[in-house]
C-alpha cells in the first residue's frame, strides 16, 4: 500500500511531467512541480492548464489537486523524484541530447537523502540509468544506488490529445534497478494507473520504450518505400497496400509525407547510438522517412513544371492530421524546400494558431495548385463540401491530397 503522505518532486512539468503531477496530487501525495520555465511555474500555481485537454483542465481545478500541488523553479527535499525533462536529438551528431537530464539530475543531487527513489520518465538511451545517472548520484551523495537510494526508468507512452485517458489506462513498464526499486515505483504508480504494470530491470525498460517508436518508424518507412515503388510503376500505391492488407497476417501502414512529432523520428536514433552495427534497418528507415519531404517537394515541382510562376496554396503544418503540434513537422520542411526553390506559396493550417484561413475557396482564388499535406478531418470535410467552388476560384484547378 502506497504511503500517500510522501512528497513527490516532479522535475519538468511539460506534457509528461504535469499530467503525472496532477494524477499524483489527486491521489493524495504532496506534489512539488519543478520547472525552469517561470511561466509554467506561475501557470501551475495559478491553476492554469496550458495543455489543451478538457479533462486535464478539470483535474487542474480539482480542490484536492489545488491543495496538494505547488510549483517552483528549483527542487527541494522529497521522498520520490520524477525526472520528466526533454531528451531531444542532437541534430548534428544524431544522438540523444542528454543535457536536460544531466541538469535535472544535478539539480536534485543536493536534496537526495537515504531511502529516496529517483524515477526517470524521460525517454533515454539504454544504459543511461546504470552508466550515467548512477555514477552522478553516487559520486555526489555517497549514497549507493540500489541499496541506500533507488533508481528506476518508467517510460511514458501518452498520446498528446488523449493524455488524461492514456496516463491512467495504458499499460506501464516499471524498470527498476532491483526488486526493491521496482516495488517502490510500482507502489507509487498504482495509485492512479489502471493499466497493467510490467516490472522489469532498467535496461530492458529503456530499450523497450525505444523499440515502440522504432517499430512505428520502420513500418512507416516500409509503407513509404512501397509507395515509391508503386509511383515508379505509375500505379496507385494506396490501392496496392489496401489489397495487400487483405492478407490475414499483413497490416501495412499508410505511406505519408514523412514522420514528425517529437518521438517517432527521434527515438530510433537512440538505439543506433548505442549499437550501430545492429541498427542497419533502423538507420535505413530513418533515412527513408527523413527523405520523404524532398520526395514530396520533387513531386510538387513535377506537377507544376509546365506552369510559369505557379501559385501554390498549401494546407497543413502540424506533424500529423488532427493535432495542433508542429514539432518536427515534415509539412513545414516541404514548404521550406519549395520556398527555397522560389515558389510563390501561401501556407495555412486551421489547427495552428496564427495559420488559420477564411475558406478554402477564398484562399485558393487565382491559385494553380492546392496541396493538402496534412489531411485534417476539418479540411477534408470542407474540401468535399465546397470542391466545385474552390475549383471555380482557382486558375489551374489542381488539387492534391497526401
Ligand atoms: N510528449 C509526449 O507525448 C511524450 C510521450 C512519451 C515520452 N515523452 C518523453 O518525455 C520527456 C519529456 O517530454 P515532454 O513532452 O513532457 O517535454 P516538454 O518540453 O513538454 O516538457 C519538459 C519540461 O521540462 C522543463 N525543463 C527542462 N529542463 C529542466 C530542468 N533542468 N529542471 C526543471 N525543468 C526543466 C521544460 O521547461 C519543460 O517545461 C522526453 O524525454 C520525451 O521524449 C514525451
Amino acid at each position: 500500500m502506497a504511503d500517500r503522505s510522501k512528497t513527490i518532486v516532479v522535475v519538468g512539468t511539460g506534457y509528461v511531467g504535469l499530467p503525472a503531477a496532477l494524477m499524483l496530487a489527486r491521489a493524495g501525495y504532496d506534489v512539488v512541480g519543478v520547472d525552469i520555465n517561470e511561466n509554467i511555474v506561475r501557470a501551475i500555481n495559478e491553476g492554469v492548464m496550458r495543455i489543451k485537454e478538457d479533462e486535464l483542465q478539470s483535474l487542474m481545478a480539482d480542490p484536492q489537486v489545488r491543495t496538494n500541488l505547488r510549483a517552483q523553479s528549483t527542487p527541494c527535499e522529497g521522498d520520490i523524484f520524477i525526472i520528466a525533462v526533454p531528451t531531444p536529438l542532437d541534430e548534428r551528431k544524431k544522438v540523444a541530447d542528454m543535457s536536460y537530464v544531466d541538469d535535472a539530475v544535478n539539480s536534485i543531487l543536493p536534496y537526495l537523502r537515504e531511502g529516496n527513489l529517483v524515477i526517470i520518465e524521460s525517454t533515454i538511451p539504454p544504459l543511461t540509468c546504470r552508466e550515467r545517472v548512477t555514477p552522478m548520484i553516487e559520486e555526489a551523495t555517497g549514497l549507493i544506488v540500489g541499496d541506500t537510494v533507488f533508481l528506476a526508468h518508467c517510460p511514458e507512452r501518452i498520446l498528446p490529445g488523449d493524455i488524461f485517458h492514456e496516463i491512467v489506462h495504458n499499460d506501464r513498464i516499471i524498470g527498476g534497478i532491483n526488486e526493491k526499486t521496482r516495488e517502490m515505483a510500482a507502489g507509487m504508480y498504482e495509485t492512479f494507473v489502471k493499466g497493467e504494470m510490467f516490472l522489469t530491470d532498467d535496461i530492458t525498460a529503456e530499450l523497450a520504450k525505444l523499440m515502440e517508436n522504432t517499430y512505428r518508424d520502420v513500418n512507416i518507412a516500409l509503407a513509404n518505400e512501397f509507395a515509391a515503388v508503386a509511383e515508379g510503376l505509375a500505379i496507385d500505391g494506396q490501392e496496392a497496400i489496401r489489397l495487400a492488407n487483405k492478407h490475414p497476417r499483413v497490416n501495412i501502414l499508410s505511406p505519408g509525407i514523412g514522420v514528425g512529432g517529437h518521438c517517432i523520428p527521434i527515438d530510433p536514433w537512440f538505439i543506433k547510438e548505442i549499437d550501430p552495427s545492429n541498427s542497419r534497418l533502423i538507420f535505413a528507415s530513418r533515412l527513408i522517412n527523413d527523405g520523404m519531404p524532398a520526395r514530396v517537394a520533387a513531386r510538387i515541382r513535377r506537377l507544376t513544371r509546365d506552369v510559369s510562376s505557379p501559385k501554390l496554396v498549401i494546407i497543413g503544418a502540424s506533424y500529423k492530421p488532427d493535432v495542433d503540434d508542429p514539432r518536427e513537422s515534415p509539412a513545414i520542411e516541404i514548404v521550406h524546400l519549395l520556398r527555397e526553390d522560389g515558389y510563390t506559396l501561401e501556407h495555412y493550417d486551421p489547427l495552428i494558431e496564427g495559420m488559420g484561413y477564411s475558406s478554402l475557396a477564398e484562399i485558393c482564388r487565382g491559385a494553380d495548385l492546392l496541396v493538402v499535406l496534412v489531411p485534417h478531418r476539418v479540411v477534408l470535410d470542407e474540401l468535399e463540401r465546397t470542391r466545385p467552388e474552390i475549383e471555380k476560384e482557382m486558375h489551374t484547378s489542381w488539387i492534391v491530397v497526401f
